[in-house]
C-alpha cells in the first residue's frame, strides 16, 4: 500500500509518497506567499494552503496506481491561528507561529494571570507565537472578527478539515496552542475561560497516529482516490520531523534547521522545567517531549546570504570556512524576536565583534554559529534538568550543510547522526498514516524499520574547547542588549 505525508510548511507544502516499507516514491513541493503586513507580523491565507496542496496532490498522484493509496497524514507549521465563521468561511488571514504582535497579551497571561497558573493549566507559559495570545489579541484588537468565531484550528487541521470534513487536531500540535492540559491531553477549561472561548469552538483531540476519518466524496473524485482512504490526525511539524528522524521513545534528540531551528528531546514521561524555558508538549509517539525554538534558523542564514550578500550560492559562501572555534564575530539570529529560552519578542538580529580584518567568510561563519549557539542555550536548560544528550539527529534544509553539521557537533559537544533519507515532517506524516492504517503496530516500530543512520559527525575535543569559551562570550551578549532591545520598541 501507499501512504501520503503532507508537510504544511511556512514557505511551501511538501507532499511525499511512501510505500509500506518506508521507501520514498515521489516528492512534490508547492509554494505559497507569506505576508508581513507590519514589522513583526506574519500572515498567510489558509485557502492558499488548501489550493496548493490539491495542486501538489494531483501532481504527486500522476502515473501512480491510486487504488494503492491507503492513508494520508500531516506535519504542519505549529501555533498558527485559523478562525472560521458560522458558514465555515475563513474570517481573516491566519496569524503564524513567527508573528510577534502579542507582546501585551503574553504579559497579561504571564504577569497578570501569572506564570504559575498558566503553567499549571497548560504545562507552558505564553510565548508570542502561541495560539492563545493570538486569540486574546483578536479579542482586544479585532472584536468584530472575534465575535464571529465558531471554529478555531491549527494550520494542518484546516487542511484536514477541508479534506475530510472532520474537525480534529492531534495532541502534539494542540500542545502549542496554550489551551491544552498537556499532561492529561485534554482541553484546559481554565485556559478557555481566560481566552473567552468555549471548548465547542475547538476540535476533537486525537493521538497523532489515530484515524480521524476518510477523504470526502468530493475530494476522492477530484484526486481519483477511493473514498476509503483514511486520514490520520498527524502532528505539529517538529513532532512529525521527530517521527521522520526516529526521535521517538525516551531521551532521543533531533535538531531541525528549517525556517525555525528547534532542539527536540523525546521523553517517555511528562516533565516541565521550572522556568518553562523549554516547551513541554505531547509527542506524536503517544508520550511527551521538550523543545527549544530559535525563530529564525535557516531563515536567518538565508536572509544573510541571499538578502544581504546577494547570492544563492551557499556552497561557495561556506567552502572557505575552516577555522572552527576561532571566529571573533558573533551573530544573534533573533530577526523575528527570540523564543527559547529568553522569550523576548523585542529582540532583533545583531552582528558584533567585527574589526578591519574581519572577512566575508568570518561573517558567513558567524551566521551559522549564531544559530547553533542560540540552540545551545536550550540544550543547557535540558542539561540543567539532568538530561544527558550524547547524540542528535538532524533535519531541515540547513542539515544538508556539512559545515553546519560540524558546527553543531562542536558547539554542543554531541555526536550528530546523519540520516540516509532526511525528509523530516513529510516522512513523519506518511509514517503516521502507515501506523494509523495498521501497517506498523506503533510509531516506535515504524521508526525502527524505516529510519537509518548513514554517518556520524564526531566532535573534536580541541575545537570543542575553543567553542566552549566562545559560547560563554555569546551568552553574555543578549543580557547586555536586552534593555536596548526593549527601548527600541520593536513590537
Ligand atoms: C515550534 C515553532 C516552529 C514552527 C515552524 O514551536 O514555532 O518550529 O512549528 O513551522
Amino acid at each position: 500500500m501507499l501512504y501520503i505525508g503532507i508537510d504544511l510548511g511556512t514557505s511551501a507544502v511538501k507532499l511525499l509518497l511512501m510505500d509500506a516499507g518506508g521507501e520514498i516514491k515521489k516528492i512534490v513541493a508547492k509554494e505559497y506567499p507569506i505576508s508581513f503586513p507590519k514589522p513583526g507580523w506574519s500572515e498567510q491565507n489558509p485557502i492558499d494552503w488548501y489550493s496548493q496542496s490539491i495542486v501538489g496532490l494531483k501532481e504527486l498522484l500522476t502515473d501512480v496506481d491510486r487504488s494503492q493509496v491507503a492513508g494520508i497524514s500531516f506535519g504542519g507549521q505549529m501555533h498558527g491561528l485559523v478562525i472560521l465563521d458560522e458558514n465555515d468561511e475563513v474570517i481573516r488571514p491566519a496569524i503564524l507561529w513567527n508573528d510577534s504582535r502579542t507582546a501585551a497579551e503574553c504579559d497579561f497571561l504571564n504577569e497578570e494571570i501569572g506564570r504559575d497558573k498558566i503553567s499549571a493549566y497548560s504545562a507552558n507559559i505564553a510565548f508570542a507565537g502561541f495560539t492563545a495570545p493570538k486569540i486574546l489579541w483578536l479579542k482586544n484588537n479585532e472584536p468584530d472578527n472575534f465575535s464571529r468565531i465558531r471554529k478555531i484550528m491549527l494550520p494542518k487541521d484546516y487542511l484536514a478539515y477541508r479534506l475530510t470534513g472532520v474537525f480534529s487536531t492531534d495532541v502534539s500540535d494542540a500542545s502549542g496552542m496554550l489551551l491544552l492540559d498537556v499532561k492529561n491531553r485534554t482541553w484546559s477549561q481554565e485556559m478557555c475561560d481566560i481566552c473567552a472561548i468555549s471548548t465547542d469552538m475547538l476540535p476533537k483531540i486525537y493521538e497523532s497516529y489515530e484515524v480521524t476519518g476518510t477523504v470526502t466524496a468530493a475530494v476522492a473524485s477530484e484526486l481519483g482516490l477511493s473514498q476509503s482512504v483514511k486520514v490520520a490526525a498527524g502532528a505539529g511539524d517538529n513532532a512529525a520531523a521527530a517521527v521522520g528522524t526516529g526521535t521517538v521513545g525516551d531521551g532521543m534528540c533531533n535538531i531541525s534547521l528549517g525556517t525555525s531551528g528547534t532542539i527536540f528531546i523525546s521523553a517517555a514521561s511528562f516533565g516541565v522545567d521550572q522556568n518553562n524555558a523549554l516547551h513541554a508538549f505531547a509527542h506524536a509517539d503517544g508520550h511527551y517531549h521538550l523543545m527549544g525554538v530559535v525563530l529564525s534558523a535557516a531563515a536567518a542564514n538565508g536572509w544573510w546570504i541571499e538578502e544581504i550578500i546577494g547570492t544563492t550560492d551557499y556552497y561557495s559562501e561556506e567552502k572557505g570556512i575552516s577555522a572552527l572555534g576561532d571566529n571573533r564575530v558573533y551573530f544573534l539570529p533573533y530577526l523575528m524576536g527570540e523564543r527559547s529560552p529568553h522569550n523576548d519578542p523585542n529582540a532583533r538580529g545583531v552582528f558584533i565583534g567585527m574589526s578591519m580584518d574581519t572577512s566575508r567568510t568570518d561573517m558567513n561563519q558567524a551566521a551559522l554559529e549564531g544559530v547553533i549557539f542560540a540552540l545551545r542555550d536550550s540544550l543547557e536548560v535540558a542539561k540543567s534538568l539532568g538530561l544527558v544528550i550524547e547524540r542528535t539527529k538532524v533535519c531541515g534544509g540547513g542539515a544538508k550543510s556539512k559545515i553546519w553539521r560540524q558546527i553543531i557537533a562542536n558547539i554542543m559537544n554531541i555526536k550528530v547522526d546523519v540520516l540516509e533519507v532526511e525528509e523530516g515532517p513529510a516522512l513523519g506524516g506518511a509514517m503516521l498514516a502507515a501506523v494509523a492504517c495498521g501497517e506498523y503496530p506503533d510509531v516506535v516500530a515504524a521508526a525502527k524499520q524505516i529510519v537509518r543512520v548513514k554517518a556520524t559527525v564526531e566532535p573534536d575535543p580541541a575545537i570543542v574547547a575553543k567553542y566552549e569559551q566562545r559560547y560563554q562570550q555569546f551568552r553574555s551578549i543578549y543580557p547586555a542588549l536586552k534593555p536596548v532591545f526593549a527601548s527600541m520598541n520593536n513590537t
